[in-house]
């Protein structure tokens, strides 16, 4: 039996349209469309691509969308300096610095300084505390995408075992708030975890985020279950080029697995569209409505 593919490309098309539709309605009723700053210091080749996805994609959505670059030796405090003019911008209400940042620049003093109301990444403390003490607010992008794919495999989860491979800030650990808010029982796994393939084959949910190519592979998955790939792992081809895969090991996994995202084409494109979400409701919530 061959695994349901969860479509994410699909699936954030689908997003992407119903929140420029509401766009197209705010800026009908004459209020001024939403505005997300994205902020890119360097030359990171992957961070570049991605940056000009989200500008793309969120003027798509009828977004203003600003981008500010700065050089790989900028210093702290002129990003310092950046954020606190963005914070101060009424016409922006999300704000997001792409990471990685250089070695100069520490991430946790800029991410501290981001407006928490502005705060699309959801990567401030206060967000994180919010996430933790279990409010709704403004959550990481990636695990949000991902709990939309878990629910595309419409499975009531409430009770099921999830377990998360992976303890980033970014997705592992907000990933494993969102799954116990859903009512799941949920195991961290990492890098240090003792018969990792043997905690994973309890998992009814696997969500794989350890950027490990092809780590998963079909003994890590309970027949049936739903497989999520977080990784973006670009690997050398035959030829000499690049091609991206996940920290799944796609083509046996999906003869095991109930449901499985594919990579490219899963939990990425659910991210950006995340962003748009949050952006949305940044803007919502600043202009109280
Ligand atoms: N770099 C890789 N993923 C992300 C993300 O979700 N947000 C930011 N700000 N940087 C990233």
């Amino acid at each position: 039996m061959s695994a349901r593919i969860l479509d994410g490309a699909a699936v954030a098309a689908r997003l992407r349209a119903e929140i420029g539709d509401q766009v197209t309605s705010l800026v009908a009723e004459g209020r001024r469309a939403p505005g997300l700053a994205v902020v890119l210091v360097g030359d990171n080749p992957a961070s570049h691509v991605y940056v000009r996805n989200k500008g793309v994609a969120t003027r798509k959505a009828g977004m203003v969308s600003t981008e500010h670059r700065l050089p790989g030796d900028a210093t702290e405090a002129e990003l310092l300096a950046l954020v606190a003019q963005l914070n101060a911008d009424e016409a922006i209400d999300g704000i997001l610095v792409q990471l990685p940042l250089p070695a100069q620049v520490r991430p946790e003093k800029v991410l501290a300084a981001i407006d928490p109301e502005k705060d699309v990444d959801g990567f401030h403390a206060l967000n994180v505390g919010r996430l933790w003490g279990g409010e709704t607010g403004l959550v990481p992008c990636t695990p949000r995408g991902c709990m939309k794919l878990i629910a595309e495999a419409g499975r009531d989860i409430g009770g099921m075992d999830a377990v998360v491979i992976g303890r980033s800030g970014i997705v592992g650990k907000p990933m494993t708030q969102l799954l116990l808010a859903a009512n799941c029982t949920v195991t961290i796994a990492h890098s240090r975890t003792r018969d990792l393939s043997e905690v994973c084959r309890r998992a009814d949910i696997l969500v794989a985020a350890v950027g490990a190519p092809n780590l998963v592979t079909a003994a890590f998955i309970k027949p049936g279950a739903t497989v999520i790939d977080v990784g973006i792992n670009r690997v050398a081809k035959p030829d000499g080029g690049l091609r991206l895969v996940g920290d799944v090991a796609f083509d046996t996994a999906v003869g095991v697995a109930g449901a499985i995202t594919p990579v490219p084409g899963g939990v990425g494109p659910m991210t950006i569209a995340c962003l748009l979400e949050n952006t949305l409701m940044a803007y919502r919530r600043r202009m109280n409505g």
